[in-house]
């Protein structure tokens, strides 16, 4: 089966099943807390709330929709034979229409009568966090023949919620067997049952904020095309499918099969990028597309001077999607095209040629090519091969955030810290080595404040905080004096986010979008109109933490290692303060 057919057929079943068919929406999501599109339920958050009224809006409880998505969380994987940065997502959704029963048999009935694929086996939630297992999915499934019904965990099974709150709940997916004999998940069908207070961090984490039942239930469901018409059309990976198969014939074979996959993907992604407004730029999403672009420039130019791939394949790129998404604009995208490479390609020759000179590429001198010629880590990555083994992306990020703290303490010396290298008021550091530490101790004081709102609840507020190279102390507004198990609880979460490593990062907003991010600020303070927002977690979406705030910063929370709080004390009326230290 065709791509093609499988998108129709994938609506048309849905429309005679009366789902309304809804139009993807842009890469540019409507919510300011995320960069990008990732997901089709994206689009309908505020119809599982009851926010918005679905009847109103479509004329049905039920959308089905292809959804246009972008994941950078695996952009280091694409090459192999399975990962994406673009792709498309079929979608059923229902606020309140119909719930587990219709749910599992329209999906059943899609892939063995419409597809006619067997099912290798499914899986169900196995009940955790308050939420029982999912038995009433396993009947609905061996009710329908398909008796292997494996149960899995909250990591696996369990979607949402998506940023600072949410509607979320169990998952069932389906598993299906492709030409190689792999299983892969094709399907995950989410019952949005529950609205959730807080982030899927403290959900996981056990905090006390409860689960909260939705009062309708809803339906969320997605399912990779890509992945789809793989299993359909019985070939051996996605990049032998339809939708890039013929693409390949233009690419020189001076280059190997990763890098035909990373060209790609990634000119897929940038044409549609492009085609929804995204411009190259050193922020944000601009960044995103930028590193995209400037891979392939690189690639062309491996490939040759007179190489012009990227204009041989857009428009092929641009043919097959255009009857799906007539928003796809050739000139516009080669335009842009030719704007970055432009831009990129002055320093690009410098750039490699010094790459060329190094014997070996540690992180700094990483950090010192994109510093001077631009050349952003994948490609020295890339390009560097052997000489560049030991250049992790975790390295070349500490290279960067320290650069930032140098910078920025090198501003403060010359304003003037009473001799000390760095002063911000909050921070004081008299040298490399203590600002080192200060900046650990900074971002703990992000998750201790996050920690305490998640153990004492949201009458935790700041109300002052103080970093020397001993200790944070944070003071904070809270009615009583806090038991030894809520200490325990609170130095128990910071100890689990740092175990996890996750990487600490900003994005810089205008100041009334930072707000609505949910990002914690502090209410006395007179912000400027634009302001940086830290956060701890793969994305501001999913972030653990997120705070207005200036840095400096740790690039991953790994780096703060084990901390203990020391002191639990009131200082004034309804206020308490605490002191954590550093264990090592
Ligand atoms: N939101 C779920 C996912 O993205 C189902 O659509 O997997």
């Amino acid at each position: 089966m065709h791509s093609g057919d499988i998108r129709k057929q994938f609506l048309e079943f849905f429309a005679s099943r009366g789902h309304a068919v809804v139009r993807s929406s842009s890469l540019i999501p409507d919510d300011p807390s995320v960069l990008l599109t990732t997901a089709g339920m994206q689009q309908f958050k505020k119809y599982y709330t009851s926010e918005a009224d679905a009847h109103k809006d479509f004329g049905s409880l039920n959308t089905a929709s292809v959804q246009k998505s972008f994941r950078t969380s695996d952009i280091d994987e694409v090459g192999d034979e399975s990962h994406l940065t673009f792709f498309e997502m079929l979608g059923n959704f229902s606020f309140g229409g119909y719930f587990k029963k219709e749910a599992i048999q329209y999906a059943h009935g899609f892939i063995t009568s419409v597809m006619n694929l067997p099912i290798s086996y499914v899986t169900i939630f196995g009940g955790s966090h308050g939420v029982q297992k999912d038995e009433e999915s396993r009947s609905i499934w061996n009710s329908l023949g398909v008796s292997d019904v494996r149960e899995e965990g909250i990591d696996d099974v369990f979607w949402g919620p998506t940023g600072s709150s949410g509607p979320c709940g169990p998952t069932t997916e389906i598993y299906c067997r492709n030409a190689k004999g792999q299983y892969i998940e094709v399907w995950n069908i989410v019952f949005n049952e529950f609205f959730y207070p807080g982030s899927r961090e403290e959900l996981l984490s056990g905090s006390e904020k409860k689960l909260e039942r939705l009062s309708t239930p809803g339906v969320d469901t997605g399912m990779g095309l890509e992945r789809l018409a793989m299993i359909a059309q019985g070939v051996p990976t996605i990049f032998d499918t339809d939708l890039f198969n013929d693409l390949f014939d233009q690419f020189p074979s001076t280059l190997g099969e990763r890098e035909h996959r990373i060209i790609a993907d990634h000119a897929r992604g940038a044409c549609f990028l492009i085609s929804d407004g995204v411009r190259p730029s050193n922020k944000d999403r601009g960044y995103i597309l930028r590193k995209i672009l400037r891979r392939l420039i690189v690639f062309e130019h491996r490939a040759g001077e007179a190489m012009n791939l990227f204009h041989s394949i857009a428009p092929l790129i641009v043919g097959k999607y255009r009857e799906a998404y007539p928003e796809l604009h050739l000139d516009t995208i080669l335009l842009e095209w030719d704007k970055e490479k432009a831009k990129f390609l002055k320093t690009l020759t410098l750039g490699l040629k010094e790459l060329q000179k190094l014997p070996t590429i540690n992180e700094k001198a990483a950090f010192r090519l994109y510093e001077s010629y631009g050349l952003p880590y994948e490609i020295t990555k890339e390009i560097g091969g052997e000489r560049a083994q030991s250049l992790t992306r975790v390295g070349f990020e500490k290279e960067f955030a320290h650069h930032q703290e140098v910078s920025r303490a090198g501003a403060e010396k010359k304003f003037g810290g009473h001799g000390l290298l760095l002063d911000t008021g909050e921070l004081k550091a008299k040298d490399a080595a203590e600002l080192a530490v200060v900046t650990r101790l900074h971002t703990t004081t992000h998750i201790l404040q996050q920690a305490l709102r998640s153990v004492l609840g949201t009458e935790v507020a700041q109300a002052g905080s103080d970093i020397t190279a001993e200790r944070t102390r944070f003071d904070f507004t809270f009615h009583r004096k806090m038991m030894p198990d809520e200490i325990k609880a609170v130095e128990d979460i910071i100890n689990d986010v740092v175990r996890k490593d996750l990487p600490v990062s900003f994005l810089e907003l205008p100041v009334e979008e930072a707000q609505r991010t949910g990002a914690l600020y502090f209410f006395k303070e007179k912000y400027p109109d634009r302001v940086k927002v830290y956060y701890v977690g793969e994305s501001l979406d999913s972030a653990f933490s997120k705070e207005f705030c200036g840095g400096p910063h740790v690039a991953h929370t790994g780096e703060i290692g084990p901390v203990k709080i020391v002191k639990e004390e009131s200082c004034g009326a309804g206020t308490r303060r605490i002191r954590a230290v550093l264990l090592q």
